[in-house]
């Protein structure tokens, strides 16, 4: 790439980047937060979640102490839970200090290529590449690559670009730059006239439609179902039970139904909502009791408190109105 391609996106960064919470600090502790955040959960609705989450556990140390339900109660409304106990579980395992090498940093739990590698650049500048999905949209244009980027050749070939492109100085301001630019310019209908580096792309100059890229495999389909569960009340007292399994392990959900409900039945609420490749259909039906072991009463005041996962919690709200 001609030098005139870092120089003209770093202008371009300093000059546009977004002002989020994240980029005021080199704490490797709250850029690894932000970043767990972030992996399946749009900037916006990050940001208040992280200045929360940085008023109550400041410190390494805080986290690291911290009961898991106090954890699993602040991300509450984030979803994907088992990102917050690998956060709580990393916090553990690290320590002191952070581990300053892509190997060490692998090994923390919840940690892939992209995370580990993002903690190092933004806290240190090191120079790693970094792909998340909007640096690859932007290299698998700059590069006009044909091929799906989501196979395992297409994944290595678009880190090797990243690899590439990195510049001897100031790599995380570098790779913070290709991201924003992912994310403000370079989006899936690229915004090619207001693009710094538009000079620089192949996909561009070759006369290929910037839009029609980046490639990706065809995707599984998602999978429809339904999930039955009882709203057993007692006046302002509600039933609920503990998760034992994934997803949501350990936070407090309506009893589920064990049959198939009776041909008469009708449920009192149906909420939808999706979760990796399943639409779910959440249905409500009242009951007088369930055998399910291990309930637990509680009341309208104490549901706050309780990590309860998103469409339950919306439920329960519409059953409490
Ligand atoms: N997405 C993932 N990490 C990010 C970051 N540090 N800034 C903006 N968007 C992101």
């Amino acid at each position: 790439m001609p030098l005139g391609f870092t120089q003209q996106l770093r202008e371009w960064f300093r000059a546009h980047a977004r002002d989020l919470p994240w980029r005021h600090t080199r704490d490797p502790y709250a850029i690894m937060v932000s970043e767990f955040m972030l992996q399946q959960t749009q900037v916006a609705t990050v940001i208040p979640y992280f200045k929360r989450w940085m008023q109550r556990f400041p410190t390494l140390q805080s986290l690291a102490a911290a009961h898991e339900q106090d954890v699993l109660g602040l991300w509450q409304g984030l979803g994907y839970y088992s990102r917050a106990k690998n956060l709580h579980r990393a916090a553990q395992v690290v320590g002191e200090t952070f581990p300053d090498t892509l190997a060490e940093m692998k090994k923390l739990p919840g940690m892939g290529d992209y995370t580990a590698g993002a903690i190092l650049t933004f806290s240190s500048n090191a120079r790693v590449p970094i792909v998340d999905a909007n640096i690859a949209r932007v290299l698998a244009r700059l590069f006009n690559f044909e091929h799906p980027i989501d196979s395992t050749a297409g994944r290595a070939k678009i880190w090797a670009y990243a690899a590439q492109l990195l510049p001897k100085e100031d790599a995380g301001e570098f790779n913070a730059a290709l991201m924003e630019l992912g994310a403000l310019i370079c989006i899936p209908r690229p915004k090619c006239d207001e693009c710094p580096v538009n000079t620089h792309c192949l996909a561009l100059q070759s006369g290929n439609d910037p839009a029609a890229l980046p490639v990706k495999s065809p995707k599984a389909a998602t999978t429809q179902k339904v999930e039955r569960a009882l709203h057993i009340t007692n006046g302002d007292w509600v039933a609920l039970v503990q998760r034992t399994q994934n997803p949501w392990l350990g936070m407090w959900i309506l009893p589920p139904m064990m049959n198939e409900p009776d041909v008469l039945e009708m449920p009192i609420i149906s909420h939808k909502y999706g979760i990796t490749r399943y639409r779910v259909t959440l249905e409500i039906y009242p009951a007088k009791s369930t055998n399910a072991p291990d309930i637990r009463w509680v009341s309208a005041n104490d549901l706050a408190a309780l990590p309860i996962p998103s469409p339950y919690r919306r439920v329960l709200e519409a059953l409490a109105r």
